[in-house]
């Protein structure tokens, strides 16, 4: 069994990390000091970490580029300016990287606990959000995922994805000061920070998109410009849309210049053309300006759809895998500390491709989101066998990739499920889709879920859904009702599939609001802005509830019950090596359709997670007779891990030492 890490251990390690940050400082005022050796230090090892991947990174760019009239001379300029960002990147952050160098697998154990929120909805601003960091650790959230705060034009922001200035924050929340000065807080006190980097368009109103549309064919060349839809046309035919009803159409009309520019989101964020090496460049540039002020990991949001080709699907492109190969290998030479997140919202066989191989490895993470939309499924069909077969496949991939677990997010679930394996129970796609989303909108007779439909393309019938994990499992529903028995079995259902997050692989996210069960918010509706009143994903991004917050102190409150189980949980989840992300995982049969068995084993520790999707009682048929079990979520010792009678929607966590 591992320790809990008491806050005496976190503030030793504080005070190492800042000794060891003091050291880097001296040895650096040293070496200027002595004239024979000025910032030698610092240049050894940016040129060590260079020459590790120079052949390599020189290669894929000059491929990448060889239609380019001078490649080198951009790749000269990206050298000379990535060894500027490395002399400038505080001294903190460079003896961070040089402890995280050593031990490159500090986030794969199962320390890490993240929380996603948007800054204006959790603090109102950067600066309050200091005042709000004793909340994040006692929710024992030690990695914040802080949602897009650059500069974005208001109505035209898409959440903060329309990007206008990479170096700088939207005026509403604070400045780069702000930012800076917060991710050193958090770096005091333990907590990792990830930022989106909206890589593949720009807002309209970006400088460069500006000064395209002045007319500047330099800054054209930075976009996908064309004098008439006979190109957009060739595109449209394989080139599927993302928002098919609230931005239908991957090409916008500028009516002003009588072009046509490349969209795929909306119309004001214009996709930038990597085939221009200024584009990666300055891409890079960004980046970077963002990891020197002290974001620990970078989400690269969209990028299976940054490389575009004609008569492609213009999604996954080999050459999106040569940016990322590139982009992580410079990260590894300025900035070792830094992680990459894939936003990667594809089929499985597309997903996992982004790790890379073990000598080329690209992101470090990747969103688990066939096994998040795979979990809702089993919840409105009370049939584990497509998990249990998701859990499968997961527990045959290598150990070394790491996948960000969740239940929720800012975007909607898109029911992106196995069918091939579906099909062979009869299961329709286009039927199946069309029940997940009648069952989470409560029009299946006995469903419970509030949810609300996004993008519901009457041709593609493919609708999304909305909703906040709460709202989805019913506490909203029955709370309306004033059904106590409702509210509970909801508040267990809610539990339960926390439960099921946190005991997979890999690093687990909540969504801010839900470790307090916060509901959907429906203002959204009445909003000024017109983009936002049609986009229902603002149904789960409502501002956090502070007044409701203060509840999970009142034992008996729907709050109370949620945060103080799950914070259970996630302390046992970090006391346990056997939830490590390196154990191994396979599932057991239960015999009984409803109720799923997870077991993660290591040499030492053996862990069965058991698992009831349904609201009735259900029987767990396994038969372990390896010796008895400590159930963990009650403390209940010498547990017999056979035919276990389930309570609706309730989970065991048993565990035994070997
Ligand atoms: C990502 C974001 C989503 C956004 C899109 C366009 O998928 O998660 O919220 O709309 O990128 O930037």
């Amino acid at each position: 069994m591992g320790k809990l890490e008491n806050k005496e251990d976190k503030t030793k390690k504080m005070k190492k990390t800042k000794k060891t940050a003091a050291k880097t400082v001296k040895v650096v005022k040293k070496a200027k000091t002595k004239t024979e050796k000025p910032a030698v230090v610092n240049e050894n090892v940016f040129s060590q970490r260079l020459h590790k991947h120079y052949d390599e990174l020189k290669w894929l760019y000059c491929e990448l580029y060889q239609d380019d009239k001078q490649p080198l001379v951009h790749f000269d300029e990206l050298m000379k300016k990535i060894k500027e960002f490395y002399i400038a990147r505080p001294n903190y952050l460079k003896a961070l990287d040089i402890e995280r160098e050593q031990q490159p697998d500090w986030y794969k154990g199962n320390k890490l606990l993240g929380m996603m929120m948007y800054v204006n909805c959790f603090s109102g601003t950067l600066k309050n959000f200091e005042k709000r960091l004793p909340y994040i650790q006692e929710s024992n959230v030690n990695y914040l995922h802080l949602m897009p705060l650059l500069s974005s034009p208001k109505g035209k922001s898409d959440g903060g994805y329309a990007v206008a200035d990479f170096r700088s924050v939207q005026e509403d929340l604070g400045t780069m000061k702000d930012l800076e000065n917060l991710a050193e807080k958090c770096h005091e006190n333990g907590i990792s920070v990830c930022l989106d980097f909206v890589m593949n368009h720009t807002s309209d109103e970006h400088e460069w998109a500006r000064k395209a549309r002045s007319g500047d064919k330099e800054y054209q060349d930075r976009y996908f410009f064309f004098d008439d839809y006979s190109m957009p046309e060739l595109f449209e035919r394989d080139c599927p849309q993302v928002f098919p009803t609230t931005a239908p159409g991957n090409f916008t009309y500028l009516s002003d210049i009588n072009k046509f520019v490349m969209t795929t989101f909306y119309p004001y964020q214009w996709d930038l053309d990597y085939r221009n090496p200024v584009v990666f460049n300055e891409m890079v540039y960004n980046m970077l300006f963002l990891v020197n002020q002290g974001i620990d990991i970078i989400r690269l949001d969209a990028v299976p759809y940054i490389w575009k080709q004609l008569g492609t699907n213009c999604r996954n492109l080999p050459q999106v895998h040569t940016i990322v190969r590139m982009m992580r290998m410079i990260s590894e030479i300025v900035s070792p500390a830094v992680l990459l997140l894939g936003e990667v919202v594809m089929a499985p066989d597309k997903v996992v491709p982004y790790f890379g191989t073990p000598e080329k490895p690209e992101c470090h993470m990747l969103y688990n989101v066939t096994t998040m939309a795979t979990t809702w499924h089993t919840v409105a069909t009370r049939d584990t066998a497509l998990i249990k077969h998701q859990m499968d496949i997961l527990s045959s991939l290598p150990k070394q990739y790491i996948f960000q677990n969740y239940l929720r997010c800012h975007d909607d679930i898109g029911w992106g499920l196995d069918y091939d394996f579906l099909r062979q129970f009869g299961i329709d796609e286009v039927a199946h889709k069309k029940y997940l989303n009648d069952f989470f909108t409560g029009k299946v007779p006995g469903s419970f879920g509030i949810g609300e439909l996004y993008n519901d393309d009457e041709r593609l019938k493919d609708a999304r859904l909305c909703g906040t994990t709460a709202s989805l499992c019913g506490i909203e529903y029955y709370d309306k009702l004033k059904d106590k028995d409702g509210i509970e079995r909801s508040i267990q259902l809610d539990l339960m599939l926390h439960a099921f997050m946190l005991s997979q692989s890999g690093i687990p996210v909540i969504y801010s609001g839900d470790e307090i069960g916060q509901y959907n918010d429906y203002s959204y509706k009445e909003d000024e802005d017109a983009d936002k009143r049609a986009d229902s994903r603002y149904v789960h991004r409502g501002v956090f509830n502070w007044r409701k917050a203060g509840r999970r102190k009142i034992k008996t409150a729907i709050q109370a019950k949620i945060y103080q189980n799950l914070a259970k949980m996630e302390k046992i989840r970090s006391s346990y090596d056997v939830f490590k992300a390196d154990a191994d995982m396979y599932t057991l049969p239960t015999w009984e359709k409803s109720t799923l068995a997870v077991v993660r084993e290591t040499a030492q520790e053996r862990f069965i997670g058991l698992y009831n999707f349904s609201e009735n009682e259900q029987m767990a048929w396994i038969n372990e007779t390896d010796g008895l079990y400590t159930e963990l979520l009650t403390d209940t010792k010498d547990f017999k891990a056979a035919g276990i009678k389930m309570a609706p929607y309730s989970c065991l966590w048993l565990w035994r030492k070997k």
